[in-house]
């Protein structure tokens, strides 16, 4: 290639580039484009973030936020926004409700066009429920199961505001009390009933004998039937003695009756003491206190007839055999769809047919049926626990009353239930939240009493 010719390329190259400078000095002076709006982030009850791409050349955006999507009231503080970030975090808001938003981009004094609409709805936080102490709407004793060492603080004065009895969820349990033979452990227990006397409560106790909670000396035990009866009766003597005149009642014994036909379940106590073990328990609770009142207590019973039917007779069997049995627990760990308003009412009836005192002695209400792993506590869910709670309460408000003996809620926040650990999965089956604040349940449990008042 000759000199003259590469000198002449050298040349075209940079007319060339001197004529692509004066183009892009010329961008310049492009109108700046509209941002491009990406759907909103983080939305709350009261805020989110809106996200744009703003043109490269822009100095700065402007936000409008509005209620309605023409843009006629724009929210004072974000009318013509001045951002220059390319995002915005926009608080303050109203939950539950729709927003709009667009954008335009600034240079210098240029606007540009408004980027296309998006909205936001933010999230409902409901209303937080009234403040109505239960134990101030009904002279009939409520109850919650609770655990000695948390009442304290704050969850204590939610426990004594609330409810006027209380049951100890494991502490007056034989695997607590009963620490070998002729040694007993009251401490935990006597602390309840303390707590309870100090807030002018009532304690109902739970229970004499339970086939899960046995302790391994006795499950072990070598020696004869007759000294295993020996040993149940110096127990239940040695426990009811030392509570009484501090509890009103007591579970002698719970979840006698299997889950197949009816029939006893095939426990420690039934294999030692015969199938009359149930009403001599029930004789030696009485031996050691005259007053106290004595309940048979099982679950299931609300809707499962064959079970019902078994746990009435027995009592019935006790009644016409002259043995004191004063009532009985159902222990109601339902779920909001399961049983019925009529299957309660029904089960219910049957109790008071043969003049029972009835104990809704355990009552917890599942939102998890299905045991779902990811399920979140939600509106929805809160409006169906509310109903079955009324329904409980209710249909136990309409039987007379003198065979209401009281209702006793298994427990007092859903954080510290006993049923995600027995379910495997979580569950908010109670009616108050973590962090104390009543659930809607709570407020309907508050109405049906009033409406029954
Ligand atoms: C549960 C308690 O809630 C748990 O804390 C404990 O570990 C096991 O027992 N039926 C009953 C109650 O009669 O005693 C049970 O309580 C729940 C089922």
């Amino acid at each position: 290639m000759s000199k003259k010719i590469l000198l002449n390329i050298v040349l075209i190259l940079l007319i060339y580039n001197i004529s692509c400078t004066d183009d892009s000095s010329e961008e310049d002076n492009n109108p700046v484009a509209a941002p491009i709006l990406l759907d909103p982030e983080n939305i709350s009850g009261e805020s989110f973030t809106a996200r744009w791409l703003g043109d490269a050349t822009a100095t700065s955006h402007l936000v409008d936020i509005s209620k309605d999507e023409n843009f006629i009231d724009i929210l004072s503080d974000y009318n013509q926004k001045s951002v220059t970030a390319e995002s915005l975090v926009v608080s303050g808001l109203v939950d539950n409700t729709q927003y709009f938003i667009r954008v335009a981009s600034l240079k210098d004094m240029e606007k540009s066009e408004y980027s296309s609409v998006k909205s936001a709805r933010t999230i409902d936080i409901p209303d937080p429920e009234p403040e109505l102490a239960l134990r101030t709407l009904t002279d009939l004793p409520i109850g919650a199961a609770v655990q000695a060492s948390r009442l304290n603080g704050s969850y204590g004065q939610r426990v004594s505001t609330t409810h006027s009895s209380l049951t100890a969820e494991f502490e007056m349990k034989m695997k607590t009390i009963f620490t070998g033979i002729g040694e007993y452990n009251f401490t935990p227990g006597d602390a309840i009933v303390e707590f309870a006397e100090a807030n002018d409560m009532q304690v109902h106790a739970h229970a004499l004998i339970w086939h899960l909670s046995t302790p391994d000396f006795l499950e072990n035990f070598s020696g004869t039937d007759q000294e295993f009866e020996n040993l149940i009766r110096d127990y239940i003597h040695e426990v009811v003695g030392h509570y009484k005149g501090k509890v009103a009642s007591w579970d002698v014994v719970n979840e006698a009756v299997n889950d197949e036909n009816g029939g006893l379940r095939n426990s420690i106590y039934q294999q030692r003491m015969g199938d009359d073990f149930i009403a001599k328990c029930f004789q030696f609770a009485r031996e050691a206190d005259p007053d106290v009142l004595l309940f048979y207590n099982d679950y299931n019973i609300m809707f499962d007839e064959t079970k019902l039917d078994a746990s009435l007779s027995i009592i019935k069997d006790m009644q016409d055999r002259g043995i004191d049995a004063d009532g009985i627990g159902f222990q109601s760990h339902l779920d909001i769809n399961f049983p019925t308003r009529n299957t309660i009412a029904t089960s219910l009836n049957k109790a008071v047919d043969l003049g029972l005192l009835v104990h809704i002695s355990e009552l917890d209400i599942k939102v998890n049926p299905g045991r779902e792993q990811n399920i979140e506590f939600n509106t929805n869910l809160a409006q169906r626990q509310r109903t079955k709670y009324i329904e409980v309460v209710e249909e136990f408000l309409r039987l007379p009353r003198e065979n209401q003996f009281a209702i006793t809620i298994w427990g007092v926040i859903d954080g510290q239930s006993w049923i995600p650990n027995f379910i495997g999965a979580p569950d908010f089956p109670l009616l108050f939240n973590d962090d104390l604040s009543p659930k809607s349940a709570h407020t309907g449990v508050a109405e049906a009493i009033q409406n029954a008042n």
